[in-house]
C-alpha cells in the first residue's frame, strides 16, 4: 500500500468497464485509478440479486483496503443490483467517509436531458432489465417518460468472443433494436458496459435522429461535476496519473481485450475475492 496514493477505484464485473474507465481517464488523466475486474465469476448479467450483492461487497472492499476514496460501479448489473444497498447499509457502518457511485442515475439524466419526446430505449443484460432500475431512476426525474426496454443476452458472449464486427452483430442487433425503434423512442440508453463498442453500428441502426447514450461519454462528465461539488472527496484524491488494473482471472484475453477497450497495452495483476 502507498500512503500517498489515493485512488478512484472503477469495478465491473470483466473487462468491459475498462471502456468506461477510458472515458474517465481521458478525462481526468491526472487522478490515479485502480480498476477491477470480477472475470473468474462474470458475466453477472444472469446471476441472483443476492449472489451479485455479495460479489459486489467483496469488490468495494478490494478497492477500498487499495487506497480507493471513490468507487465507481462501471457495471450496469452491479449498479442495478447491488449498488443502493450498498450504499444504505454497507458503506454507513463500514466506511462512513467513502463513496460508491453507479453508471444508472448518469445515464438516466443524461437521456432526460436529451429527449425531446419522452420516449427512452434501454438495452442491458437480463439482470438490468428485470431489476428495473433504469425505469424507477428515469421516472424519479421524468414521470411521464415512456421507457421501453430489451435485454440482450447475447451481445456480452459475442463481445466477448471478439465478434463485435461480424455479421452476427449486425443480426442480433437489428433484433434487439427493431421493437424499440418501432415504440418511436428518441433517445437509447446503451445499459451496458460492452454496447459502447458497437456503438457505430448502433449508430447505422437507428440512424440519426436518436440520441444514443453510453456511459463512458456521460459518466467522466458526470464524475467531474460531482467531484466539483464534493471538494472534500476530491481533496483526498491524490493525483500521479497512474492506473493500475486487477483481475480475480487473469487470462490472455484479459490483456489482450482489455488493451482493446483501453486504446493501450495494459497489464493487470491477479487477485482473490472472499
Ligand atoms: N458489466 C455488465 C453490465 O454492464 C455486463 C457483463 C456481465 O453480464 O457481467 O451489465
Amino acid at each position: 500500500m502507498n500512503k500517498d496514493k489515493k485512488s478512484i477505484g472503477v469495478f465491473d464485473s470483466g473487462f468491459g468497464g475498462i471502456n468506461v474507465l477510458r472515458g474517465i481517464v481521458r478525462e481526468m488523466p491526472e487522478y490515479d485509478f485502480v480498476y477491477l475486474g470480477d472475470t473468474a465469476r462474470a458475466p453477472y448479467g444472469a446471476r441472483s440479486q443476492d449472489v451479485i450483492y455479495e460479489f459486489s461487497k467483496q469488490a468495494t472492499d478490494f478497492l477500498f483496503r487499495n487506497d480507493c476514496e471513490l468507487v465507481v460501479f462501471a457495471c450496469n448489473t452491479a449498479s442495478s443490483e447491488a449498488l443502493r444497498k450498498i450504499q444504505q447499509e454497507y458503506l454507513p457502518e463500514l466506511y462512513p467517509k467513502k463513496k460508491v457511485l453507479g453508471v444508472l442515475i448518469p445515464g438516466a439524466e443524461e437521456a432526460v436531458e436529451r429527449s425531446k419526446n419522452g420516449k427512452i430505449g434501454v438495452i442491458a443484460t437480463e439482470g438490468t432489465v428485470k431489476s428495473g432500475a433504469f425505469i424507477r431512476e428515469i421516472k424519479k426525474i421524468f414521470p411521464q417518460a415512456e421507457i421501453y426496454q430489451n435485454a440482450c443476452p447475447l451481445l456480452v458472449p459475442l463481445i466477448e468472443e471478439g465478434e463485435h464486427d461480424s455479421p452476427a452483430a449486425d443480426f442480433l442487433l437489428k433484433k434487439y433494436l427493431d421493437p424499440l425503434i418501432e415504440e418511436g423512442i428518441d433517445t437509447l440508453i446503451l445499459g451496458c458496459t460492452h454496447y459502447g463498442i458497437l456503438e457505430d453500428k448502433i449508430r447505422g441502426l437507428v440512424g440519426d435522429e436518436i440520441e444514443i447514450i453510453s456511459s463512458e461519454k456521460v459518466v467522466p462528465k458526470k464524475l467531474i461535476d460531482y467531484l466539483s461539488r464534493d471538494g472534500e472527496i476530491d481533496s483526498r484524491l491524490s493525483r500521479n496519473g497512474v492506473t493500475e488494473f486487477y483481475t480475480t482471472d487473469l487470462t490472455e484475453k484479459f490483456e489482450s481485450l482489455g488493451s482493446g477497450f483501453f486504446g493501450s497495452k495494459i497489464k493487470a495483476n491477479k487477485i482473490f475475492l472472499d
